[in-house]
């Protein structure tokens, strides 16, 4: 049984070219200081009510840490890992992703509600998992 599913895990890998959920992309870890976007990671407008989040996951915080946008705004994360495999949730949302390194994940969220929301690494990570989170601030418009 171990075989058959060891053998399963490498088909869909290998032959059929699955990969992590929200994958978008590859980005080398090794050189995201000189990436344009995960260089400085930040959010940006970019439509009235859209925004772009450029995160990268790095033991043990986010970059960057707090993001602040108006209510009913639509985020759109695009968040990478410099080091080792992170979670990224972001508690009271469905968003609940793997962040390993050498990919992007790409995920989206609207936040109606204003408020704090907490964006939790629930991958352990090592010693300061733990301390790994951030903030989103959804401020009253
Ligand atoms: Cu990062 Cu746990």
């Amino acid at each position: 049984m171990l075989l058959a599913f060891l053998g399963a895990i490498a088909y869909s890998g290998f032959v059929m070219g699955w990969q992590p959920p929200g994958h978008s992309e590859h980005v080398d870890p090794a050189r995201l200081a000189e990436d344009p976007h995960f260089g400085q990671p930040s959010v940006k407008e970019v439509a009235p009510g859209r925004y772009e989040a450029y995160v990268v996951a790095r033991a043990w915080s986010f970059h960057p840490g707090d993001i602040r946008i108006p209510k009913g705004s639509t985020v759109s994360f695009r968040v990478t890992s410099a080091d080792v495999t992170h979670g990224f949730e972001i508690v009271g949302t469905n968003v609940n992703v793997m962040i390993v390194p050498g990919f992007v994940t790409q995920v989206e969220q609207r936040f109606d509600q204003p408020g704090q929301y907490l964006i939790l690494c629930n991958e352990y990570c090592g010693a300061g998992h733990h301390f790994m989170q951030a903030r989103i601030i959804v401020e009253e418009d």
